[in-house]
């Protein structure tokens, strides 16, 4: 078994070992439990068209909701959350992720708001990788480089829906066919997204292919947990278990190092407001304009663990953000410029939202030392996230 095959193996006993604690030793697909009914039962889900796409696909959005009154709105095209509504310290339930208000805003000009990313998730260096000495180009979508899956990437197709009543949760599929945007293989993906009784929205990733290829997913959500998307998230505590980060030259590709976070503006391991440090003097913080930037989690290879929190002290919002995965790329909404449309009103302003895409690293296909983000036929991508909401 190759490193990544292991760690695959092992992620999963331990995601499955999690999942069962979080739903109080209920065990998942076990009939004969008397818990499993009551707790994932109670997640309601319901179906809506929601639009049509530029070239006529029927896009539709599925609501789950739970007993808490949390509610999470997904639609078929990209897999994109388009609403996540959580409640506060005083019980009001409001939405805390950025989206639009019409799919023809989605399709127009996204910057990945909410959406499913593949085939990989972050930047290859120019668009090139090899596997077994054939070399492969993907599009040059940002800047030089490659980004988030390419011209169309898993966020703008639409994906096919399963609701999974008994399990409060919803199953999209899709298939990546061989040389779709120029990745080898067909790529058969299916990510689940599960509404829990006690408010974490889980992301279950699985992909297998029939050809070596590449392959690294995550979920593209911008979370503004105040509710209130005219305001900025500087003031946002952040909390990342990683000891390191990846720096990265001006096109944001890693340089192959691992610097140490100690002393840094890149130390969140003590939580602190984003603003605190966003706007010091560091060649870092420049190339990516703020934090566009991939931390090192510590823990890898022990299955799915707390890696980031999140809060809001004047909504009381808290989140709490468990994965199985080596990265997670802390993303401070440098981009937003107060161009796109906000679903609330008015338009998306500088740093109104900030991503934790929990990943493997950046460029990896061309970084040795990295953790291998390559499936070979045969074996199965699994890899799980959970975005857990509570008050303080
Ligand atoms: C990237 C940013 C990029 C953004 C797209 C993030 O994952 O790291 O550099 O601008 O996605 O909106």
């Amino acid at each position: 078994m190759n490193v990544l095959k292991r760690s695959f193996y092992c992620m999963t006993l331990l995601s499955f070992a999690y999942f069962n604690i979080q739903c109080k030793g209920e065990k998942k697909g076990d009939n004969t439990s008397e818990e499993m009914p009551q707790s994932k039962k109670m997640v309601t889900i319901s179906k809506a068209a929601f639009g049509v796409t530029a070239d006529s696909v029927q896009v539709d959005s599925y609501t789950l909701k739970n007993q808490q009154g949390m509610e999470v709105q997904i639609i078929t095209y990209g897999g994109i959350i388009t609403s996540l509504k959580v409640p506060n310290k005083a019980g009001v339930i409001e939405d805390v992720v950025l989206g639009f208000p019409t799919l023809a805003q989605y399709e127009k000009s996204s910057p990945y708001f909410g959406a499913l990313i593949g085939r990989y998730g972050n930047r290859i260096a120019k668009g090139k990788f090899s596997l077994d000495g054939t070399e492969y180009t993907l599009a040059t979508n940002n800047g030089p480089n490659h980004l988030h899956g390419g011209e169309k990437g898993f966020d703008k197709v639409v994906w096919s829906a399963e609701v999974l009543d008994d399990e409060g949760a919803l199953k999209l599929s899709y298939l990546s066919k061989d040389m779709e945007e120029g990745y080898p293989g067909n790529l058969k993906t299916i990510v689940t997204y599960t509404l829990t009784e006690d408010n974490a929205l889980e992301v279950f990733y699985e992909a297998t292919t029939d050809k070596k290829t590449i392959v690294n997913l995550t979920q593209h959500s911008y979370f503004n947990l105040s509710g209130d998307f005219s305001k900025t998230i500087l003031d946002h505590e952040i909390m990342i278990k990683a000891d390191a980060f990846i720096p990265v030259d001006k096109t944001l590709i890693p340089t192959g190092e691992l610097k140490e976070v100690a002393n840094t503006p890149f130390d969140f391991r003590t939580a602190k407001p984003i603003g605190q440090d966003i706007d010091v003097e560091n060649d870092q913080l420049k190339n990516g304009l703020g934090y566009d930037h991939c931390l090192v989690l510590n823990n890898q290879n022990q299955g799915i663990r707390l890696t980031a929190t999140a809060f809001d002290k004047a909504s009381g919002r808290f989140m709490e953000v468990f994965s199985d995965e080596p990265g997670i790329q802390l993303y401070t909404g440098n981009f937003l410029d107060g161009t796109l449309p906000s679903k609330q009103g008015g338009t998306y302003a500088y740093r109104t939202g900030f991503c934790l895409e929990t990943q493997h690293y950046p460029d990896s296909p061309n970084q040795k030392k990295f953790p291998s983000v390559v499936l070979d036929p045969g074996e199965t991508y699994k890899t799980k996230t959970s975005f857990k909401f509570s008050t303080k």
